[in-house]
């Protein structure tokens, strides 16, 4: 979303590596963090169809598995830098649109379409493809894990525009709208198969599902029935209605998506009367800080209401393949505004989820599971991630770090100290890691591992650092006023359940042509700012999407920077080259392939967001109607699949 409102050589790390590769000998795909589209599939059950997948095992860490190919990783001619209204590959690709915001996702008897004057019902809109499309996956074929043509993708939608979403905008605001506005929120499943060299969407599919703002999700780990998570509609505190905000995304080696929730708190208006805890979490007096939700649904006044908002800022688990699945809250992954959760396992086969929390001066955090992670996809463990220890990181300036435990009773987190029980740690997980003094991070946003154990997590930018009364600049944030963002790495001692870690900077991104020393950065190749989406592909390249906030873009450090893109890294050299550029105030977010790489997903998140005020629909439709070329049509976020003309792995 727009928020407005070194390179090191890898060191040899085989013992430590959790690469695993899936035992069939005829497919020796890498799975990255030891989960990967192959596994996923393999492990899945396909719970309520009563089959199961092939029963693929996760073998043991085998070393020299995680060896990166030893041929050049890059392959492409970058593109130029662009400002175009359009998506810019290399030559030798093309790049397919796919399943924008409106179009039917193949609910059985339900294919409204989408209408360009965007005079679709709230009941049409949960029918249809959501708003600004943001993390995705692609889930092998419940019927045949094996294909490279046919599977399903699950992709978040982060928001809605108003102005886009309703024919008159806001020029009138009511209920109706609220509730169209919800519809096009959370996530969508579908069913997608390659014809002719052009994917399309199966419809009706058994699988396909919109999950949205108010489908009912159960809460599990230590915040399920805290008082803090009790309301007037769930005395229990155990049901929730909806998931908001939903950024990035993971990928759980059991089959299973993880959809995060992130700037949440732009939903609620706040009271006069705000607490500390509220306050803490970005709640404003008076005015609703984003959204006019409130207005019609009391729900999102936190005056009326004031625990709802606790019951966001979580990470919520899906089971792609059971459509009828309730989704879970699993608060021991604590409360944040969440941007991705990244899983990688350990040798002992506990799963280790990385997360970010992008916001200024915010945390990143790792949780590592009790028990190991059992074979028999999705019901077998079906509680992982309710029980294990979250962390948070502390980046020392010796190049050392700490991962603080966030657990009740540890330290300052006490009873004494504002923290009752371990629920009022994951609830106040901000406040928590306050008090253990853990590094506050200039916006952590996506991260991801690469085959010899380094983690990588984009800082994506943060003006405020350095600024007068605010956090000054440390070592692992050294830029004051960053406006070109960062790429910090670090590799946990012993594996990823590691207490401690050492860490570097992949990258200060920059523009070498800047005049400005702190601005320039120390990219090996093609100049970015901005790093938000992140992504390790089976081969071990390392892709970076950039985000460029709409109002900053064009001007100032950014200024010769076009429009944003997505760039691929050859970890082992640091150079960095610019694979895509994409369409006029777009972001590019959210990326996976199919199993075998030939076609590789990603999203295009709000094409035609201009800094004006976005209560206007005609504001968009000035600079962008991708990918309809529709002068009387709107801009959509959509998917975009990329794939070689002459068939092989994208990248290469
Ligand atoms: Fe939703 Fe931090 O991007
Ligand atoms: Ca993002
Ligand atoms: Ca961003």
């Amino acid at each position: 979303m727009a928020k407005d409102f070194d390179t090191m050589e890898d060191s040899n790390r085989s013992a430590n590596l959790s690469i695993h590769e899936v035992s069939d000998p005829a497919r020796r795909v890498f799975l990255r963090g030891g989960l990967g589209a192959v596994t996923t599939g393999l492990l899945a059950p396909l719970a309520g169809l009563g089959a199961a997948v092939g029963v693929a095992t996760v073998s043991g860490c085998a070393t020299g598995a995680g060896a990166m190919d030893t041929g050049p990783l890059l392959g492409f001619k970058s593109v130029p830098v662009a400002t175009s209204d359009a998506v810019v590959v290399p030559e030798g690709y093309t790049a397919q649109p796919l399943a924008p915001w409106g179009d039917p996702v193949g609910l059985s008897g339900e294919n409204a379409a989408f209408k360009w004057d965007a005079s679709n019902t709230a009941a049409e809109q949960e029918t249809q493809m959501g708003m600004h499309h943001d993390g995705i996956h692609f889930y092998p074929h419940p019927l045949d894990a094996k294909s490279n043509t046919m599977g399903l993708l699950v992709m978040n939608h982060e928001y809605a525009d108003d102005g886009l979403l309703h024919t008159d905008g806001m020029k009138t605001w009511n209920a109706q709208k609220v509730r169209k506005a919800q519809a096009a929120h959370g996530v969508s499943v579908i069913e997608i198969e390659l014809k002719n060299n052009r994917w399309e969407v199966v419809r009706p599919s058994p699988w396909a599902r919109r999950i949205t703002a108010y489908t009912p999700m159960e809460v599990s780990g230590p915040a399920a029935g805290h008082a803090m998570m009790r309301t007037a509609a769930d005395a229990n505190g155990r049901r929730v209605l909806g998931t908001l905000n939903n950024c990035g995304s993971g990928i759980t080696p059991w089959g299973t998506y993880l959809t995060c929730e992130e700037n949440f708190i732009f939903y609620f208006r706040g009271g006069q009367q705000l607490s500390d805890h509220h306050r803490r979490w970005g709640l404003r007096s008076g005015e609703p800080v984003g959204y006019r939700w409130a207005e019609h649904d009391a729900r999102f006044n936190a005056e009326l209401h004031p625990n709802e908002p606790n019951r966001f800022g979580w990470v919520v688990e899906i089971d792609p393949y059971n459509p009828s699945s309730t989704p879970i809250k699993r608060t021991s992954l604590g409360r944040a505004a969440h941007e991705g959760a990244t899983i990688a396992v350990t040798r002992a086969k506990r799963a280790v989820v990385y997360m970010g929390e992008d916001a200024r001066f915010e945390y990143i955090y790792k949780f590592v599971t009790r028990d190991a992670i059992k074979p028999g996809g999705a019901q077998p463990n079906a509680e992982l991630l309710d029980h294990g220890t979250l962390y948070v990181a502390r980046f020392d300036a010796n190049g050392k770090g700490q991962w603080l435990p966030l657990v009740h009773g540890q330290g300052p987190l006490t009873a004494a100290s504002g923290f009752a029980d371990q629920g009022e740690v994951v609830i106040k997980t901000r406040q928590a890691s306050d008090a253990l003094g853990a590094t506050k991070m200039d916006r952590p946003e996506w991260i991801d591992v690469d085959k010899q154990g380094w983690v990588y997590c984009t800082l994506t930018n943060n003006s405020n650092r350095g600024q007068a009364n605010m956090p000054a600049v440390d070592a692992a944030n050294p830029r004051a006023n960053n406006t070109m963002g960062n790429i910090i790495r670090w590799k946990d001692t012993g594996d990823f359940d590691g207490l401690t870690f050492e860490w570097n900077h992949f990258v200060l991104a920059g523009d070498p042509a800047n005049e400005r020393a702190d601005a320039k950065g120390n990219v090996k190749g093609d100049a970015f700012a901005c790093p938000d989406g992140l992504w390790t592909d089976y081969r071990g390249v390392l892709w970076i999407q950039t985000d460029m906030s709409t109002s900053a873009m064009g001007r100032g450090d950014l200024a010769r920077l076009g429009n944003n893109g997505m760039l691929a890294a050859d970890v082992r050299t640091g150079e960095i080259r610019r694979f895509l550029t994409g369409p006029n105030g777009c972001e590019i977010t959210g990326a996976t392939s199919t199993p075998d790489g030939s076609t590789m997903f990603i999203n295009i998140q709000h094409p035609g967001e201009s800094p004006s005020e976005r209560s206007n629909p005609d504001e968009p439709r000035r600079i962008s109607n991708w990918p309809d070329a529709n002068p009387a049509g709107r801009p959509r976020s959509a998917t975009v699949a990329i794939r070689r003309t002459g068939g092989g792995p994208v990248g290469t």
